[in-house]
């Protein structure tokens, strides 16, 4: 006769971490603080463009962390991310997790105007159809964002480690006031200056005559003779910046600083940062940064950010406790 108190023990849990295409650099840069190796992954791109991903060796009951950030070939990085995801599901894989540090179209979060998209959402609901269980994401746009989806989306922030380089940096005792690039910025802002003990905190409001144009508006603040660091999510063309730069100058500022998590720097914007006045562009390794481009830029890793993240969601451990609850979405 059948045992009934026989029962089954489960196999133990088991890390995996591979990496697409857009950020190879930080994938091994976390592999190696979990102090694992990355998986091996075969990646091709057809000569019509139809991408191709093959895991290389066995998935099946793994929890996977999938690496990748779409930003340079955005389209192509987050069609790869999908068709890997679909192929870890086929492969058994027990539970998938992208790792997004930089979350693509999160600029796209609502309908600022008729018959437009919001393509954040869309990307959401691909990266459901494609069969992942959670997400991991950094200083996301808005925090609607994270409501665009039904399955978990645990939110890191790199504004802490931001904050330390500059309240850590000298300044010789000049007075530090963090500047909000955008009225939507503010509250970015202020958990900047949160950690930054006697540092000030002042506003510019800007207006966009297209995509991708920034012109800076009003200024609520007192700047003058303070060394003014701007805070912002994202770098992309540089024009807020270098237009927010030249306000802060005219109102008196000793010194500009620019900091941001996503520093995507397309199109002129080293060109925008070198002929600026800024003294330094402080930003992270979310998606790939050629700093050798451009002098007044420095990337600082993420790397043990998102580490610890995966270490613990992996160990059913807090996230938010990484960050003393300061990692929620406004
Ligand atoms: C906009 O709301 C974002 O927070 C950034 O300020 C913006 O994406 C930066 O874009 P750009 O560098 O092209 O001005």
């Amino acid at each position: 006769m059948a045992d009934s108190t026989c029962c089954v023990t489960s196999p133990r849990k088991r890390l995996m971490i591979f990496s697409g295409r857009s950020n190879p650099a930080l994938a091994a840069r976390i592999a190696d603080k979990l102090d694992v190796q990355l998986g091996s992954v075969e990646l091709k791109t057809f000569a019509n463009g139809e991408i191709y991903a093959r895991f290389e060796e066995n998935v099946r009951g793994s929890d996977m962390f999938i690496v990748q950030s779409p930003c340079d070939s955005i389209n192509d990085e987050l069609m790869e991310l999908l068709i890997m995801i679909q192929a870890a599901q086929l492969a058994s894989a027990k539970r998938i997790t992208a790792v997004m540090p930089y979350y693509p179209y999160s600029r796209q979060d609502k309908k600022s105007a008729a018959r437009e998209p919001i393509s954040a959402r869309l990307v959401a609901t691909l990266l459901e159809a494609s069969k992942v269980d959670r997400v991991l994401s950094m200083d996301l746009h808005q925090g609607q964002i994270q409501g665009f989806f039904e399955i978990p989306v645990d939110h890191m922030t790199a504004v802490p480690m931001l904050a330390d380089y500059f309240r850590y940096k000298d300044f010789g005792g000049t007075p530090l006031v963090a500047v909000s690039a955008d009225a939507g910025g503010v509250k970015l802002a202020k958990r900047f200056i949160n950690r930054i003990p006697g540092c000030d905190l002042a506003v510019l409001t800007k207006m966009r005559p297209d995509h991708n144009v920034a012109e800076t508006m009003h200024f609520i603040g007192d700047v003058r003779d303070k060394i003014a660091i701007i805070v912002d999510d994202i770098i992309d063309t540089a024009g807020s910046i270098t237009s927010a730069i030249e306000t802060l100058y005219d109102n008196g500022a000793k010194e500009v600083y620019v900091t941001a998590t996503h520093g995507i720097f397309s199109g002129p914007a080293f060109d925008r940062i070198r002929s600026s006045e800024v003294k330094e562009v402080v930003v992270t390794d979310t998606v790939h940064v050629e700093a050798a481009s451009c002098d007044k830029v420095k990337v600082l890793s993420v790397a043990d950010i998102l580490a610890r993240t995966i270490r613990n969601v992996f160990e059913d451990e807090s996230v938010s406790e990484i960050f003393a609850g300061d990692n929620q979405l406004f």
